[in-house]
């Protein structure tokens, strides 16, 4: 059988003799049909603080937290202690009839960190389940509220939501849906707010002026009636780190507001110290959403858990409504788990003990130590706010063109970054930093001239094989 190959051309790793070849066994997120269940993947044994260690005794900068996760770090010995000791307590009780301190507690301690009259909270298992949840119950409330034609849902390019079938279908990155349905006929997509490729000899305030027109255009069009919810990353992370034009967001949540569209802020990436604050939408963009998603960073990854902030508007509308026998009909048998809660709280103290601070202070150093990769001629723009980055490669700075390199060079900066101690996010032509939150000046040196080096040794790769003549 040929080998399966990766889009940088690399053949993807058929399963070794390692653990008795059990991988084999094992299917991982997102594989190449050709390698379903006949691949293995890096190895990771062990982390500790930004570190982790590959199967190789390789210790690696976790460059992306895990997958923008690890907020803490690894090996916290207070997050796993609590764990331990909520399981001893209460390992599991059913969200259906019973419920937890640790569940109360954690809704009403995030309930004074989110924006607005956010005061409620459903739990999920993570964050499609978060997005799914927020989507079903704008139905739900549609329904109940007797508008069941305001449905739509309005999603924009670059986006990534989630792997269930409803989230899943308002993704907007190129190549994500080649080979997969979705619920087309329930969304609506925007354009990707992206100010790096706004067209050429556009200002940035023109940019923002066409993505504000756009959107009123669009429910003009379809009729406000028509639309149940829009929903937007405030800085959209998988999609390379893409932070919209200054003034977008307000904007756009003013029309959501004009229109009695919900505003659907998904802060699965955001949340928990990732741009400095518990929540970013209010205190840091300034806008007051009707429901905000969250997960990974909520428990650091410790433990699968996400959820959404809920708007005490809608609540006491459904309260008020005629049909106050009317279900949502929607649960998981792992909402509100009390292990999740727990480490979530510990976690919550954490970060509201010092780590907030760590962040917001190590962040400008951070951004601007990224920035100067930008002299390296393969960089075509590095941006990011707090502690999230990306680093976009292009084959030529003038036209911006990242298509003649296209996959071949995030994941050869990986494979040259791996070798050197960082573990990279290749994003196609890009690659994303988002390390945990606990992150040095002194680790973000070695970070960067790691990347430096990788990014450099790529080029000459590049050059040498006649693919780029930068
Ligand atoms: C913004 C955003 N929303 C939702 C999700 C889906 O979260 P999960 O993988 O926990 O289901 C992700 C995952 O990366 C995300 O980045």
């Amino acid at each position: 059988m040929a080998a399966i190959k990766n889009p940088a051309g690399q053949a993807v790793a058929p399963p070794t003799a390692r653990f008795g070849g059990a991988a084999r066994h094992l299917i991982q997120p997102w594989p190449y049909a050709g390698a379903i269940g006949n691949e293995a993947r890096t190895p990771i044994e062990a982390g500790d603080g930004i570190y982790i260690t590959d199967g190789d005794g390789r210790r690696l900068i976790d460059g992306p937290a895990g997958m923008w996760c690890v907020n803490l770090g690894h090996r916290r010995e207070e997050l796993a202690r609590v764990m331990a000791d909520q399981a001893m307590e209460l390992s599991y009780n059913t969200p259906w009839y019973t419920m937890s301190d640790a569940s109360a507690v954690l809704a009403r301690r995030l309930a004074a960190h989110a924006p607005g009259d956010l005061d409620h909270v459903f739990f999920t298992t993570g964050g499609s389940s978060a997005v799914e949840t927020a989507l079903r119950f704008m139905q739900f409330y549609n329904n109940v509220r007797g508008r069941p034609e305001k449905k739509l849902i309005l999603s924009r390019g670059g986006a990534y939501h989630g792997s269930t079938y409803l989230s899943a279908s308002l993704n907007g990155r190129p190549r994500d849906r080649d080979w997969m349905d979705g619920a087309d006929d329930l969304v609506v997509k925007l354009s990707c707010p992206d100010p790096f490729r706004r067209p050429a000899g556009m200002t940035l305030a023109a940019f923002t002026n066409f993505l504000v027109d756009e959107f009123r255009d669009t429910v003009e069009r379809i009729g406000h009636e028509r639309i149940g919810a829009f929903v937007a990353e405030p800085i959209q992370a998988s999609g390379g780190v893409i932070v919209p034009p200054p003034g977008y967001l307000p904007r756009i949540r003013d029309l959501c507001r004009d229109n009695d569209i919900l505003y659907i802020s998904d802060e699965v990436v955001t949340a928990f110290g990732r741009l400095g604050e518990v929540f970013a939408s209010g205190d840091v963009f300034g806008i007051e959403p009707d429901m905000i998603t969250f997960a990974k960073g909520v428990t650091s990854g410790y433990f699968p858990l996400g959820g959404v902030m809920i708007s005490a508007r809608l609540t006491e509308e459904l309260r008020r409504s005629n049909h106050p026998q009317a279900m949502f009909g929607h649960g998981y048998t792992y909402s509100s788990h009390p292990i999740g809660c727990a480490v979530a709280l510990k976690n919550l103290d954490l970060l509201e003990d010092g780590v907030l601070d760590h962040a917001r202070a190590v962040a400008p150093y951070f951004q601007a130590r990224l920035r100067t990769l930008e002299d390296l001629p393969l960089v075509g723009e590095v941006r990011g706010a707090g502690l999230m980055a990306c680093v976009e490669c292009v084959a030529d700075r003038e036209s911006r063109n990242p298509l003649a390199l296209d996959n071949a060079v995030g994941k050869r900066i990986d494979a040259h970054c791996h070798e050197l101690g960082l573990l990279v996010r290749p994003l196609i032509n890009m690659c994303v930093m988002s390390p945990p939150l606990v992150i040095t000046r002194d680790q973000i040196d070695d970070m960067v001239a790691i990347l430096r080096e990788g990014i450099s040794r790529t080029m000459d790769d590049l050059r040498r094989e006649g693919l780029w003549q930068g």
